[in-house]
């Protein structure tokens, strides 16, 4: 007896050395403490045997061995496993930046970006303006007066100390004028706002870039080449543009310069309004008035201005159908944009 359970211990201690997994532990259990197993057909071979008591006593002494050796095994197996799941996971993250994927850029920001390079290398510095301003800076100094039928266009949101949400970068034409003179060479971008119902093309929050040119003999043809030369490196190909007379009160004369809408292809889309065409770039000769209040000798410079809408032009380059997604927060759509 004593040789068959040294032997079945020597072959025990040997398969539990080589278990890796609870299915082989398992499997070890129901072979030596199953029914049918080693330790059962041991108990029945005590028949056989003369010293019955001290027979039962090492059978048992083997019995309780196998069962330790096996918890114990198991319980490591258990431990192991923990570890290594504590090892794997994602270490803790103290900032609120619950993702551990770096951010992404908002269109809005790539295409300013890019626009704000063309310009700059155009000689153009780039300049920042409040989104708070006055009834002066938004409208009077552009030349729309009180009253004056344009202001219909542009509702917006009015602060109870007189101040508005401005409504058009054209805002800070004024301001740019006194701070830098002429010549003056000078994009501003920003966020304007406007009182608008809103639907595939309309936000009442939205982006523009403004630019404005001046210098002595600066003409249509300046304002034709820069807008040209902008549009094509934005867009990295040829792109068909048509211009039509305008009225904006700050220039004279005053230009819609239209882009053929790249969603549709011209064929008509809800983004284009059905007609194949996108405003994106009002523009014109900077009015007398506007100059003059700005400081600037009326006799001796011109200039251009230009209304580019940023928000527009995304919505072009990267194929975005509702203007409503820029708002949305939805990282889902948003996300995509990630190149600078
Ligand atoms: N500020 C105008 C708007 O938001 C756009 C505009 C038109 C700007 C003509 C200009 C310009 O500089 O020359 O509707």
């Amino acid at each position: 007896m004593k040789d068959r359970i040294e032997a079945l211990g020597a072959s025990f201690a040997e398969a539990i050395s080589k278990a890796v997994n609870e299915t082989e532990l398992e499997a070890l259990r129901i072979e030596y403490l199953g029914k049918k197993g080693h330790i059962a057909s041991l108990m029945q071979s005590l028949r056989d045997v003369a010293d019955k008591k001290a027979a039962g006593q090492m059978i048992n002494a083997f019995k309780c061995e196998v069962e330790a050796k096996l918890t114990e095994a198991q319980e490591a197996l258990r431990r192991a496993a923990v570890e290594a799941q504590i090892r794997g996971a994602k270490k803790y993250n103290p900032t609120l930046n619950f993702s551990e994927e770096l951010g992404s850029y908002h269109p809005i920001t790539l295409a300013t970006r890019e626009v704000e390079q063309i310009f700059r290398s155009m000689g153009f510095t780039i300049e920042d303006y409040a989104e708070v301003v006055d009834d002066y800076e938004c409208f009077e100094s552009l030349n729309i007066p009180n009253h004056h039928p344009a202001r219909d266009m542009q509702d917006t949101y009015y602060l109870e100390n007189g101040q508005l949400l401005k409504t058009q970068t054209s805002a800070a034409q004024n301001a740019i004028m006194k701070k830098y003179g002429a010549p003056l060479r000078a994009i501003f971008p920003g966020r304007c706002f406007r009182n608008e119902s809103t639907d595939a093309c309309h936000e009442n929050t939205f982006f523009q870039m403004e630019g404005m040119m001046i210098g002595e003999d600066i003409s249509i043809s300046n304002l034709i080449y820069f807008m040209k030369t902008m549009l094509s490196e934005v867009f990295k190909r040829d792109i068909k543009v048509r211009l039509r007379p305008g009225f904006f009160p700050f220039v004279e004369p005053g230009f819609e310069l239209d882009i053929n809408c790249l969603i549709c292809g011209g064929d008509g889309c809800p983004s284009c309004k059905n007609s194949g065409w996108l405003e994106l770039c009002p523009c014109g000769m900077i009015h007398p008035n506007v100059l003059r209040d700005g400081g600037i000798d009326t006799e001796k410079y011109t200039g251009f201005a230009f209304g580019l809408g940023l928000t527009r032009l995304a919505m072009m380059k990267y194929g975005i159908k509702d203007i409503r997604d820029f708002n949305s927060g939805d990282l889902k759509s948003l996300s995509q944009f990630k190149s600078l």
